[in-house]
């Protein structure tokens, strides 16, 4: 098993990018076999499809490495770097461009959103940006690709370009890459408005929790979370039309491994003003460790560098392998 996924240094970090992606990578991290390997990288190269001014694409690598440490992802167990200090990513992008059709990125739906109406301003490479992200995962032979349901699509489009590869060169070199939807991430709603994703575009910092939040930030935007003055339902089918309710409800189920109805079990009758408070302790146990790691690991960038250039270092000898199959296959002529 060769598990391989990319988080991009824009987002903030919320408890949404947490509960969404961090923390089912530490899940696998922690899970692997022996012989099995995770390589978990920031993909900054993807970042620049939209323009990123490059004193905060720098910071930003940073804390999102950072998160990630605090987080668990332990640079001894998995391979944790940058895209792009290994230049094998953008290589094999170029080589993969040349198999990839101009009407299957046609169909990419991301695309569409992200370039809106604008589509002859946006970037090429926006366009192509499935197409590296196929190089990121073949580029390792990755077996296992935890991504949000968003990238799916891609993900499809990576086992097309890895099929027609193999065919088009008569080789068994790329093996196809499964998604692995994680079935416990919640979509993790704002604190204002149970309809809309928490999102670091809200202009209310009140709408999300932040990884960087103080413990008594937390206790305080978990309080003044909008609600309805009704006590919690006894089952799941009472949360219907309740979105503010039941996002609250996912938070807690996902935070402690338990289902809707668990929680409704011990809380069903029970009033915000009970469940709020202990919601809140249960956020502060879980992220305020964190908080502690994430804050010291900033303090020292050179730490989270070194690591990433070790962690590219591993990454490279890897991927090193993997051109030399696809130069060879391909035909290009020297070593
Ligand atoms: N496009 C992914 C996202 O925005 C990030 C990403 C880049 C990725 N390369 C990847 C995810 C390779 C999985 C595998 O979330």
């Amino acid at each position: 098993m060769r598990i391989v996924s990319g988080i991009q240094p824009t987002g903030s970090l919320h408890l949404g990018n947490y509960l969404g992606a961090i923390r089912n990578w530490v899940r696998m991290q922690d899970a692997l076999k022996p012989g099995d390997e995770a390589f978990f990288f920031i993909a900054d190269l993807h970042a620049i499809t939209l323009f990123q001014k490059p004193a905060e694409l720098k910071q930003a690598t940073r804390e999102i490495a950072a998160a990630l440490m605090a987080a668990g992802i332990d640079p001894a167990r998995a391979v944790l770097f940058n895209q792009s200090q290994v230049s094998a990513h953008a290589e094999l992008a170029w080589v993969l461009g040349c198999t990839a059709r101009v009407g299957w990125l046609n169909r990419m739906t991301q695309f569409k959103e992200k370039s809106g109406k604008d589509r002859e301003g946006a970037s090429v490479g926006l366009y192509t940006y499935p197409v590296l992200q196929a190089a990121d995962v073949l580029l390792y032979k990755a077996t296992h690709v935890p991504v949000g349901e968003d990238q799916k699509q891609h993900l499809e489009l990576a086992r097309d370009i890895a099929l027609k590869f193999n065919t088009d060169f008569g080789v068994d070199l790329f093996p196809l890459p499964e998604p692995t939807i994680a079935p416990s991430s919640p979509r993790v709603r704002s604190l204002r408005d149970g309809s809309a994703k928490m999102s670091k575009s809200d202009p209310s910092d009140q709408s999300r929790i932040n990884l960087t939040d103080s413990a008594d930030d937390i206790r305080l935007k978990v309080k003044r979370a909008k609600t309805d003055s009704e006590p919690l339902p006894a089952d799941e089918a009472g949360l219907e039309g309740r979105p503010e309710a039941r996002n609250l409800v996912e938070i807690y189920a996902t935070l402690s491994d338990a289902t809707i109805s668990d929680v409704l079990a011990t809380f069903g009758g029970q009033g915000f003003g009970a469940f709020k408070p202990a919601l809140a302790e249960l956020l502060v146990g879980h992220l305020a460790p964190m908080n502690e790691r994430f804050r010291a690991l900033l303090a020292e960038p050179d730490r989270i560098d070194s690591a990433l250039a070790q962690g590219a270092a591993r990454a490279r000898a890897v991927a090193d392998g993997t051109m030399r199959e696809v130069r060879a296959a391909v035909g290009f002529l020297g070593g």
